[in-house]
């Protein structure tokens, strides 16, 4: 069988699919391999990453490819290798492999913190990624140190140019929007993409419930920089259909795109979709749902996989029409760390 081809299915699995009750299809897996992390982002991981209490063994590999067979066969066809940061777990490139080997699974991304990239790039790209995120929140070296607690920015923006000479189908930069964006940063940040055909991504801060004084502190709205865009001639690209949740701006001086991801926005959760699995193997159809299920006890041998798709079946009208961060309420999410950001 080719990589593209699904299995045969139950006519009952396939006509009710990943499809929820409003209607979204959900053809993308964002798939946490652990909640660890070397970074300690104020804003997810101040402290670093601490053990929590109580909480069970992340998954193996094993159970991880069972997971992603069984979404492949209700036609998912993308995954995203995400965390914490995905490339501190020790199989990371075996893990990678296996899940692009997988049949019906077309596009490998993953999502990292970028302190590896420079040395590792072309060793991912031979493992089977296809797309490359990385978290850059601000271009400012002292301010990249006090943010992340990792004076490196240098070294991320050498593995994001290694990147870009190695074929990837997408690199992109993740950039939490945190106070006002000042000149000089915007000067910076639209050098960056003039010259490099990168995707630069503001993301609106999120509430977690670890977060919630820098939230009302330094949260600011997408609306801020889409001002600024228009006013010096960015004009917004039509959404392709199945697109991820960003609206990227182009401008004919730049090579690269700079786009906006505004959880706060009306509307933002219409087009959702993705799902989650999180390191410890609950399926969390929402950032900010509730605790997730836990598909852990069918992960455990391959004569499970219908049991398993039936499960993810029957867990999709679960999905809620969208996230209530608005009234404050985030969920059980103390950090998108735990979760899979
Ligand atoms: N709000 C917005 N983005 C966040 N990220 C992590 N925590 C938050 C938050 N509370 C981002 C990271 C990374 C991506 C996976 O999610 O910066 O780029
Ligand atoms: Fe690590 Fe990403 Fe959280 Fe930063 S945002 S601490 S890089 S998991």
């Amino acid at each position: 069988m080719s990589r593209t081809e699904s299995p045969s299915l139950q006519p009952t699995a396939s006509l009710a699919g990943l499809e929820d009750g409003f209607a979204r299809r959900f053809s993308y897996l964002r798939l946490s391999l652990t909640e660890r992390c070397n970074f300690r982002c104020t804003y997810c991981l101040p402290n670093g990453f601490e053990k929590r209490r109580g909480l069970t063994e992340e998954l193996s590999s094993a159970e991880m490819v069972r997971a992603v067979t069984a979404f492949a066969r209700l036609g998912l066809w993308k995954v995203r290798l995400t965390g914490g940061e995905p490339t501190v777990h020790s199989d990371f490139i075996a893990i990678t492999q296996a899940v692009a080997e997988v049949p019906g699974i077309r596009r490998v991304a993953m999502t990292t913190n970028g302190y590896r990239l420079a040395r590792e790039a072309q060793a991912w790209r031979a493992a089977g990624i296809d797309a490359i995120n990385v978290s850059i929140d601000t271009l400012e070296p002292e301010r990249f140190a006090r943010i992340t607690g990792h004076d490196r920015l240098d070294q991320i923006v050498t593995g994001i140019d290694r990147a870009l000479t190695l074929g990837f189908a997408a690199v992109k930069v993740n950039s939490v929007l945190m106070g006002d964006l000042d000149d000089a940063e915007w000067a910076r940040i639209r050098a960056f993409v003039s010259g490099r055909p990168v995707a630069w991504r503001f993301i609106e801060l999120m509430r977690t419930n670890d977060n919630v004084a820098l939230h009302s502190r330094d949260a600011r709205p997408a609306e801020m920089v889409r001002t600024r865009l228009v006013r010096e001639g960015w004009v917004a690209r039509p959404r392709e259909p199945g697109a991820g949740p960003s609206t990227d701006y182009a401008h004919p001086d730049h090579a690269g795109t700079i786009g906006l991801i505004a959880p706060y926005s009306e509307g933002f959760c219409d087009s959702c979709n993705r799902l989650r699995l999180s390191s410890r193997g609950k399926l969390h159809l929402c950032l900010f749902g509730d605790g997730g299920i836990d598909l852990r006890p069918l992960l455990q041998d391959d004569a499970q996989g219908d049991e398993l798709v039936a499960t993810i079946c029957k867990a999709m009208p679960m999905k809620r029409q969208g996230h209530r961060l608005h009234e404050g309420d985030s969920g059980a999410t103390p950090h998108l760390a735990s979760i899979g950001g």
